[in-house]
């Protein structure tokens, strides 16, 4: 009887093991497809940023032309959170060469704080010509082509439901 019921145990954990793996491949299918389309409003904010990250472009433009190490850490502190959030961006758009070119963008701003903070300008010169130059390469291999931008919900009305011309 014990053995009957262990014996039975067994067979219906195997089934739900079958079914916990078939979801479970499925699931992992559908979030692969997901991470790959992104939404209009993520693709505003993503716009914004570039935005903001033109305006911190100035003040580092700024601590260059005074030759004043320490004046790029403050815009760079700003940026940085930026192109973290850049960096997820292009990492849900699934385009690999602007994965890549957001994490050269944020190693870039890395150093450029490091060197800034620690007033050593001709390094921090050289970091920054490195994020510009990872900033245009971004811009010129166009990566925005090749983002997929979920469609937005549309309302649909179940068939034969609706008034004609509705
Ligand atoms: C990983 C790629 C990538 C990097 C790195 C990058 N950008 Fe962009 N940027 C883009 C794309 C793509 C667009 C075009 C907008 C879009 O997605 O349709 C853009 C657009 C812009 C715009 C126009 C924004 C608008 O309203 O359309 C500005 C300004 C800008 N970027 C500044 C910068 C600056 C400054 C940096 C470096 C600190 C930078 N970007 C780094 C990809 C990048």
């Amino acid at each position: 009887m014990v053995f009957r019921a262990l014996e039975q145990t067994a067979v219906s954990s195997k089934w739900i093991l079958a079914l916990v793996m078939s979801l479970g491949v499925g699931g992992i299918g559908l979030a692969a497809e997901a991470a790959h389309v992104v939404t209009a409003h993520e693709v505003a904010a993503h716009k914004a940023r570039m935005d903001a990250a033109e305006e911190l472009k100035l003040d580092l433009q700024d601590a260059l032309d005074a030759h004043d190490a320490k004046a790029f850490s403050a815009p760079t502190r700003k940026l940085l959170p930026l192109l973290r959030q850049e960096q997820a961006y292009w990492r849900k758009t699934g385009v690999a060469e602007a994965i890549a070119l957001g994490e050269q963008n944020g190693q870039a701003a890395d150093a450029l704080l490091v060197h800034a903070d620690a007033g050593d300008f001709e390094a921090a010169s050289t970091a920054y010509g490195d994020l510009l130059r990872s900033c245009a390469a971004c811009h010129d291999a166009h990566p925005e082509a090749q983002v997929q931008v979920a469609q937005q919900p549309t309302r649909t009305r179940p068939a034969g439901t609706g008034r004609a011309g509705g």
